[in-house]
């Protein structure tokens, strides 16, 4: 099988071609167009110039893919696209590109769930099988869940952050301390230089320098805006000098990071303890970072040793459109003849949803 897929859901336009044989993932061709260096001027991703973007480089996008792998629509299966969670002015420029295609070269059409896209990523890698029970860490710039998953596309959520994304938490202090966006990669290299460069000891301090908001509560969820308004606080009391002290910064991006890194393991060491699942993955883009997936490494190798540890690759850990693809192929895979027919019929009637939960 081999599908078409496309993403647009924040500041990437993505697509890619993605082929799977009932085993397997390839992915030949994957084409990913980033806006942050546009948004990095506002600090942010701004929904209404992600749309100007993703209409600008949509058509670009998707011809280049089939380019680069010498297709045409007779060599695809099916169409998929993110429908959603996301910006809605960004999903509906991917929606309406996807609808407008399937309807032309009369493909069936999917939608598949963002984060959906980021779990089964994690099937990217070759020689991959997700068994389940699965746990999945949900770690991305606008959603931060511990999901259970008993069989494919079956989701239970344990928990979930109360307030800011882990992502999102990254991207905020990295604004206090004056680094670009995004942040979550300035915050993780500067934390990997600083650790390194310096013995445990003599860094204690800034280790456990912040709080590490519902460590310990009995449940499954997170917080994180009071640890960034615990940076916020701290650097209040900073002189303008030390502010532009690159090593103090740095030191800085290491104290958060721990922190952030503290709650993540520690929740998922408290999930994995209590359901003792087959599988484990991280999903989303926070997954890129190098200190969560050692440190969850370490304590699943350690503590776990039955549970497979898996990570997206770094091409695919943050937004793609490969992850949307083998989630729709996987989908398709399940279905009848009769089902896919309905997915033709219906392709004009399928809507971007900014809050599509996982389901
Ligand atoms: O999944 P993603 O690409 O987009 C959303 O679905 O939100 O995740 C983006 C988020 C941003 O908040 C970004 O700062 C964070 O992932 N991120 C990281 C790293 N790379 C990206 N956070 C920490 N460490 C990283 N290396
Ligand atoms: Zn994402």
């Amino acid at each position: 099988m081999r599908v078409l897929s496309i993403e647009t859901s924040c500041d990437e336009t993505a697509a890619a071609i993605v082929e799977w044989d009932g085993q397997s993932a390839t992915v030949p061709v994957n084409t990913v167009s980033s806006q942050a260096s546009l948004h990095a001027k506002w600090g942010g991703v701004v929904p209404q110039l992600a749309a100007r973007e993703h209409i600008r480089n949509i058509v670009p996008v998707i011809e280049e893919t089939l380019e680069r792998g010498n297709f045409t629509q007779d060599d695809l299966d099916a169409i998929a696209v993110t429908a959603g969670p996301g910006l809605m002015p960004a999903l509906v420029v991917g929606v309406s590109a996807a609808k407008t295609l399937a309807l032309a070269w009369q493909k069936p059409l999917i939608g598949i769930q963002h984060l959906e896209g980021h779990i089964y990523a994690n099937l990217l890698r070759p020689d991959t099988e997700l068994r389940f029970p699965l746990i999945a860490l949900v770690v991305s710039g606008g959603h931060t869940q511990l999901v259970l998953m008993k069989e494919d596309f079956q989701y239970e959520i344990l928990g979930e952050t109360q307030d800011d994304a882990a992502g999102e938490a990254y991207d905020k202090v990295a604004k206090l301390l004056g680094l670009p966006y995004p942040g979550g990669p300035q915050i993780d290299k500067r934390a990997d230089a600083f650790q390194k460069s310096h013995s445990e000891e003599s860094i204690k301090e800034f280790t456990d320098k912040f709080p590490r908001p519902m460590l310990t509560s009995d449940n499954f969820d997170f917080s994180f805006s009071g640890l960034k308004t615990a940076v916020l606080y701290s650097l209040k009391k900073e002189t303008k000098e030390t502010m532009q002290d690159e090593e103090f910064i740095s030191a800085m991006c290491h104290a958060f990071q721990e922190a952030t890194v503290d709650v993540l393991v520690g929740k998922t060491k408290k999930a994995l303890k209590k359901l003792s699942p087959k599988t484990f993955v991280i999903a989303g883009g926070v997954s890129a970072n190098t200190r969560l997936r050692s440190r969850l490494e370490k304590m699943i190798t350690k503590e776990f040793p039955e549970t497979q540890f898996l990570t997206p690759d770094f091409a695919y850990s943050l937004d793609n459109a490969a992850m949307i693809g083998i989630a729709a192929a996987l989908r398709l895979e399940r279905m009848t003849a009769d089902e896919k027919k309905e997915l033709l019929k219906n392709s004009v009637s399928l809507n971007p949803d900014a809050n599509l939960p996982l389901a």
